[in-house]
């Protein structure tokens, strides 16, 4: 039996990370230059219950049995499994490979549930649609961020840019003129799930700052999505960098993030800011694309351990 392969992409927060979580709209972009791909093959011919879980990237060579009951793979396995109504997993190697960072806000979470459920799916004979795919993904970010937002999962699922608010239709946005990004890493580590925490505390403590801070931010996301259909690349560009400004007084920018968005925007950039979680990570600078390689190797310069730069064609 050859072997199963499904991808997702990564995914960067254009505008609305963190006020996305308390219902405030937000947009996210697919990144395809960054992906996960997940092979299923079967092992009819191994032990009983010597399915095996290959991922390089998070220095993981075990069996199934080995994870912890909690552990975001086995979870995944499970929840599949229940949704099939089958009690087993024939035996397999399940092999993940991404070239995500991990803790970097790209998604990389997401993009290896995706990846897993859906080539998980396929292997047991019953290809999940994208809505089965995208509700076990949420569940599965859960155990990563404690309370998610579902954008990450979502824009993920899809591959499409999206227009999010928590608990109502998401809209998949085409912009009116092509957009590109370079999307810029700290190198530095950053746990999304602490930070949501960080930012839940201080808001119980400062409720009248942070209910403003995400109001803010939620309408930034709604002058972007239109500038975003019109392609007033001006336009979105100050609101990213205003979004940004906004994230400091949050609370969650650190020093490599703001030194890399100061240096897009001295070398032209049109905008920039820190994306998903932040306090490390990576950030994100909106560019005209034929500056997009001299900004990039500034920002590389300035110390990004990484830089990848992604187009999104316009409609039509
Ligand atoms: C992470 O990509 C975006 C956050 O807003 C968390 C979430 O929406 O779940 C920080």
């Amino acid at each position: 039996m050859p072997a199963i392969s499904c991808s997702a992409p990564g995914k960067v927060i254009l505008c609305g990370e963190h006020a996305v979580v308390y219902q405030k709209p937000a947009i996210a972009i697919p990144v395809f230059e960054c992906s996960t791909k997940c092979s299923i093959i079967a092992k009819p011919t191994a032990p009983h219950d010597e399915t095996i879980i290959i991922a390089p990237n998070i220095a993981l060579k075990c069996h199934l049995g080995c994870l912890i009951e909690k552990h975001p793979i086995r979870v995944a396995i499970n929840l599949v499994l229940e949704k099939l109504a089958l009690d087993h997993l024939p035996v397999c190697e399940i092999r993940i490979e991404s070239t995500l960072p991990t803790a970097a806000g790209l998604g990389s979470s997401a993009s290896t549930s995706v990846a897993l459920i859906r080539s998980l799916s396929t292997f047991l004979g019953h290809p999940f649609a994208d809505e089965e795919v995208n509700q076990v993904a949420y569940e599965i970010e859960k155990i990563h961020h404690g309370t998610p937002s579902g954008i990450d999962n979502t824009v993920v699922t899809f591959a499409k840019t999206l227009y999010f608010i928590k608990g109502q239709p998401y809209e998949f946005l085409m912009p009116g003129k092509p957009i590109t990004l370079i999307i810029a890493d700290t190198g530095i580590k950053s746990s999304t799930s602490k930070v949501v925490l960080e930012v839940k505390q201080n808001y119980l403590e400062y409720p009248t700052k942070f209910e403003r801070l995400f109001n803010q931010v939620g309408d930034i996301s709604v002058s972007v999505k239109k500038a975003f259909l019109t392609g007033d690349l001006q336009l979105i560009g100050k609101l990213l960098t205003e979004n940004h400004l906004l994230l400091q007084e949050m609370g969650v920018s650190c020093d490599k993030l703001n030194e890399l968005v100061d240096c897009a925007l001295l070398n032209g950039a049109l905008g920039a800011k820190l994306c998903g979680g932040g306090q490390g990570g990576n950030m994100i600078a909106l560019v005209n694309a034929d500056q997009a390689e001299s900004i990039a190797a500034a920002l590389k310069t300035k110390g990004a351990v990484n830089t990848i730069i992604t187009h999104l064609p316009a409609k039509g």
